[in-house]
């Protein structure tokens, strides 16, 4: 991409998305742009649903309950489903714009008729004492309005990933909590899966040596389809596309297993044209990270290649890899070199019932949470310095906070 007079000042001014002044290199894509906000709208109820047969149980009376904004794919067939797991978390209300699916779905879980929202009647949450947090499944681009929302009305959030699309919605979101004085969760869920969790300790230990190279590729063929048909491909929704839904796993990845921020990073970002999947989203990112120790991170990000989701990491004595790295399920990591080694630390599926019990004890026992606010601030931050190199065909020097030096 071209992107001459790209400045940072323009990329960070004026609550625009890490994407956006990288894609508005197009008119097509500055008119768009220019559409406004997007708004949070029910959808039809997602294919394959399995709903429980039987409404799951709270297991303890300070089991935390949780309303459910946005009732769509990883919602109702991965997340809920996994409330039953939990020790100390449980559904107790559903937002939701699609009024059959307020019935079905509430019915299956067990929510009082009361406890069922739409996007309209939100705010009225504030006064349900049964709601302790909000945890928001949004499409990207409605997670900094509908967590502050949620704030607003006094509650916690945990919020999916991407924590927003820019630095500056993160910014709003991590002051949001702190004058509603409730926590703020990004739901990274590696950080509770065994296999990560026993990379991050195998990476402090120094089983490869000293690092030198972290590849990672998350990618994957999507379908047919346009921005108007799949929030996915709409830019003021999804931000760049792949990168931020998918190709965040490798960062996060690269992130805490280098143990380091990096220095600077150089970037490309590409679009085909008369795609109406990529009319508004890049198709592919790369972008390469330099650590002050020296060690680079390569990752790569697709949704128009061949499907895979992997992290290898080289150093001086070995190599430490995983694929797939951070799926749902099936993770397989093994070190070559020096130690060789398969390794088989647990079940992956634990880690979403993991999540939820760690926020609960964050609110109810006032423990750290591991993957705050702040930690999806920089991820943002990272994806502007991204962005920023790809439109300007330069390498970006970065702060230690990951904000893009003048
Ligand atoms: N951590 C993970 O592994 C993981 C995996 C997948 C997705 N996610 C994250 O979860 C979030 C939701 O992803 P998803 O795959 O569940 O998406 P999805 O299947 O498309 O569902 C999104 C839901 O959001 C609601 N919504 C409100 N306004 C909308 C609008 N304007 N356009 C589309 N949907 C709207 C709808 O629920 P109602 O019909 O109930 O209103 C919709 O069903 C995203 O932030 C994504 O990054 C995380």
């Amino acid at each position: 991409m071209s992107g001459d007079g790209v400045t940072r000042r323009g990329i960070l001014g004026g609550g625009v998305t890490a994407a956006s002044l990288a894609l508005a290199a197009s008119p097509a894509a500055a008119l768009l742009q220019a559409r406004g906000a997007a708004r949070a709208a029910g959808q039809r109820m997602p294919n394959g649903l399995e709903l429980p047969a039987t409404p799951p149980r709270r297991k303890r009376p300070d089991s935390v309950g949780f309303a459910i904004v946005g009732l769509g794919n990883y919602a109702l067939n991965q997340m809920m489903p996994r409330f039953a797991e939990a020790e100390r978390a449980h559904v107790a209300a559903i937002v939701s714009g699609n009024p059959d699916k307020l019935q079905r779905v509430g019915d299956a879980y067990g929510v009082p008729q009361d406890a069922r929202y739409s996007y309209e009647t939100f705010a009225n949450i504030a006064s349900d004492d049964r709601i302790d947090a909000v945890y928001i499944v949004l499409p990207s681009g409605l997670h900094a309005d509908w967590t502050i929302r949620a704030f607003a009305a006094r509650k916690h959030v945990l919020c999916e990933k991407p924590m927003a699309l820019s630095g500056a919605e993160c910014e709003r979101m991590i002051a949001a909590s702190g004058r509603a004085n409730r926590k703020l969760m990004i739901a990274y869920r590696s950080h509770f899966e065994p296999y990560n969790l026993q990379a991050m300790e195998l990476m402090a230990q120094g089983a490869v040596g000293q690092l030198r190279l972290i590849r990672s590729e998350q990618s994957y063929r999507m379908g047919p389809t346009s921005p108007s048909q799949n929030w996915r491909a709409n830019r003021a929704l999804a931000g760049g596309g792949p990168l931020e839904d998918y190709g965040i796993y490798g960062l996060q990845a690269a992130l805490y297993l280098a143990r380091e921020m990096p220095e600077s990073i150089s970037a490309t970002a590409f679009r085909p044209g008369a795609d109406p999947r990529f009319g508004e989203i890049f198709a592919h990112v790369s972008s390469q990270l330099r650590f002050p120790s020296g060690a680079i991170a390569q990752l790569a990000t697709s949704y128009d290649s061949s499907g895979i989701n992997f992290v290898d990491v080289r150093g001086t004595t070995g190599a430490l890899i995983m694929d797939p790295a951070t799926s749902y399920s099936g993770q397989k990591m093994r070190l070559e070199g020096r130690d060789r080694r398969e390794f088989t630390p647990g079940d992956p599926s634990v880690q979403f019932a993991r999540q939820l019990d760690h926020f609960a004890d964050a609110i109810r026992g006032g423990t750290r949470i591991r993957t705050p606010g702040e930690m999806g601030l920089r991820d943002l931050r990272l994806f502007e310095a991204i962005y920023a190199s790809a439109a300007a065909g330069r390498t970006v020097k970065l702060n230690p906070d990951g904000t893009m030096r003048s």
